[in-house]
Formats: structure tokens, sequence, C-alpha cells
């Protein structure tokens, strides 16, 4: 099986939304710069969708206009509908990320469509993306549990995510929207989905709210993922979700991945100037678990290099 895992950094978009302060477009892209340094080559960098919902998301089509392109990065945007797909294409995306809830409450809190409205449009979403030649992702949010219907069926996660390869999804996101996983229903999901032979196509993204996030990737691992978003500093939340607070950090994710021998192109030590340098940008305090230690020997390293 691959050593080399893909850390998709989704600070840009599942970040910033749920921030009070709205960074302007120059200071998205200096954040963006500050993950490129880290050696971070996968990136959600925004999301295509009403800037009365999402105002921090304002302007997404412009900040694509001026992201440093490079065939080397997988620059990825959100996109809740047709209308969002459009825009993301006439400014140049050409990696595009869908959000299907597998609940009733959560499709209409988040996107205002029923649970087989959102399926529809996800689907038809992800024919037109594989028509156009753009790279499709689909999310399969509240995967383990939504904070208005509580723990979510197996089957149904099954069902979207067969949904959505089917439509032509190159991956399907299992998206722990509110942290509320923990090993034995990560593997429970994951056992399902590799029994259909989807395990390998999939991504996961978790949130660390209950402090379980590692421990999901660990069983996610084990079930042979090899793609996790993540986001810097543990930076987030959702806005549409009671409860949610930030992603797996990033420096957790990359350290762990990097202390077992897996790849990612990511030095964790660098992941310290870049949690430095949004947390400057943002004005929250950030860092994940393993921030405080990181810190450090990147302190020693300095020291050493300045002797
Ligand atoms: N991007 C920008 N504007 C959009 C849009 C898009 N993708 N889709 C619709 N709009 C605009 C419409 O033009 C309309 O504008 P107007 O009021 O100025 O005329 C307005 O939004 C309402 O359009 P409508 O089609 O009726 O949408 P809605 O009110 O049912 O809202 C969404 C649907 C999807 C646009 C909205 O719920 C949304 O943006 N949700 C984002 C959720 C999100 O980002 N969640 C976090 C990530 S999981
Ligand atoms: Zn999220």
């Amino acid at each position: 099986m691959s050593d080399f895992v893909i850390v998709n950094e989704v600070g840009p978009r599942d970040g910033l939304q749920s921030q009070g302060k709205t960074l302007s477009i120059e200071e998205r892209l200096l954040m963006i710069d500050a993950l490129l340094d880290s050696g971070i080559r996968s990136i959600e960098a925004g999301s295509f969708v009403s800037p009365k919902a999402v105002p921090q998301m304002a302007g997404t089509g412009e900040l694509f206009g001026l992201l440093p392109m490079t065939d080397a990065v997988d620059y990825s945007a959100l996109v809740p509908n047709l209308r969002g797909y459009e825009l993301a294409l006439a400014a140049g995306v050409r990696s595009v990320a869908v959000v299907l809830s597998a609940t009733e409450t959560m499709n209409q809190r988040n996107i205002n469509m029923s649970l087989e409205q959102a399926t529809d449009v996800c689907a038809a979403l992800m024919q037109r993306a594989r028509q156009d030649g753009v790279q499709a992702r689909a999310y399969v949010a509240v995967a383990f549990e939504c904070p208005f219907e509580g723990l979510t069926p197996p089957p149904v996660v099954e069902y979207l995510s067969q949904r959505m390869f089917e439509s032509g999804a190159d991956k399907v996101i299992i998206a722990d929207t509110i942290g509320a996983a923990n090993p034995r229903s990560v593997r429970q999901v994951l056992e399902r989905l590799d029994s259909a032979g989807m395990a390998r196509q999939l991504s996961c993204h978790f949130h660390d709210t209950r402090g379980m996030a590692l421990a999901n990737v660990l069983a996610a691992l084990e079930w042979g993922v090899r793609e996790f978003d993540s986001s810097i500093g543990g930076l987030g939340g959702c806005p549409f979700s009671p409860g949610a607070t930030g992603n797996l950090a990033t420096e957790d994710l990359v350290l762990m991945l990097a202390g077992m021998g897996l790849r990612t192109g990511i030095e964790p030590l660098a992941l310290v100037d870049v949690v430095k340098r949004v947390q400057a940008l943002t004005g929250t305090p950030l860092g994940g678990h393993s921030y405080r230690w990181l810190e450090r020997q990147a302190g020693k390293r300095q020291g050493v290099s300045h002797a």
C-alpha cells in the first residue's frame, strides 16, 4: 500500500468561513502563500457560495485569479449548486468539491435543499465536472452524526458515496462535520465502503471537537485511506452546524504521519511558522495538540543555525 498521504489543507475555506473576522482577498492570498511555503500542495482555497450565507468567502473568484498558478498545486473550490460551479469554472477553477449532507435537516440548513434534491444536484455536478475535465470531489457531510438528527446510519453514507462515484466523483470525502466520530464508528463506515470497493478512493475530513481526530485518522489509514483534510492550527468550524469546532490541525496530522514513516512532502517544523502567520492574519489563537512541542523544536533548530 502507498506510503504517500495527500494532506488537503482546508483552512482557507472550512477554517475561514466560521471566523468572526472576514479576511481581505490579499490576506487570504498571504495565508495561501504561507501554506505553500511549508510544502502543502493540495489546498481548498475557497467556496463559490452565496455571500449572504457566508460573507467570509465573498470574492473567491477574484482570489483564484490571483493564486500562484502551477500544475504542482491542486487548488480546489467548494461549490454548492450549479450557479457556484459555473462561477468557479469562469474563475479558472480545475478542481471542485460538492457538499452532500447525509441527513434531510443538514441539507436544508446548509444549502436549502432536501436530501433528494441535494443528491440529484451533486450527482449532476459530478457528471458535468467529468465532462468538463474538472477534478471532482464529493463531501458526504455529517457522515457519523448530525447536529439535528443524531447518529447517521452507515448504509445512508454507503448509498450516497456510491451515487457520487457512479456520477463521476474522483474522490468521496467522508466528513465528520461536528467532530463526533470515534475509531469504532469510523471502522463501521469504512468497512462497509471497503466491502463495496470504495475505501481506496476515499478521503476523510475530521474535526477535533472531542479530541479524537487523530485516532480517527489512524482507523482510516488502516482501511487504506490515503487522503485527509486538515486545517492549519486547527482553524475552523461550520457556521451551519451548532457545536462544530476546529478541524484536525494540519501540524498534528503531518507530525503523526511523519512519525509513522508515511510521506506527505510537508516538513512538520515548517508548519510552526505557518501557524504564526495565519494567527496574525486571523487574530485567532491557533495550534493543534502538538503545536507547543513543535514550536520548541523549531526554536532549538533556529538556535543551532544561528550559533
Ligand atoms: N454563489 C453565489 N451566489 C449564489 C449562489 C452561488 N453558488 N447560488 C445562489 N446564489 C445567490 C442567488 O443569485 C440569489 O441572490 P440574490 O438574493 O441577490 O438574488 C441568492 O443567492 C439566493 O439564491 P437561491 O438560489 O434562492 O439560493 P438559496 O437562498 O436557496 O441558497 C445556497 C442556496 C446554496 C446559495 C446557500 O444556501 C449557500 O450559499 N450556502 C452555503 C453553505 C456553505 O457554504 N456551507 C459551508 C460549507 S459546507
Ligand atoms: Zn469541516
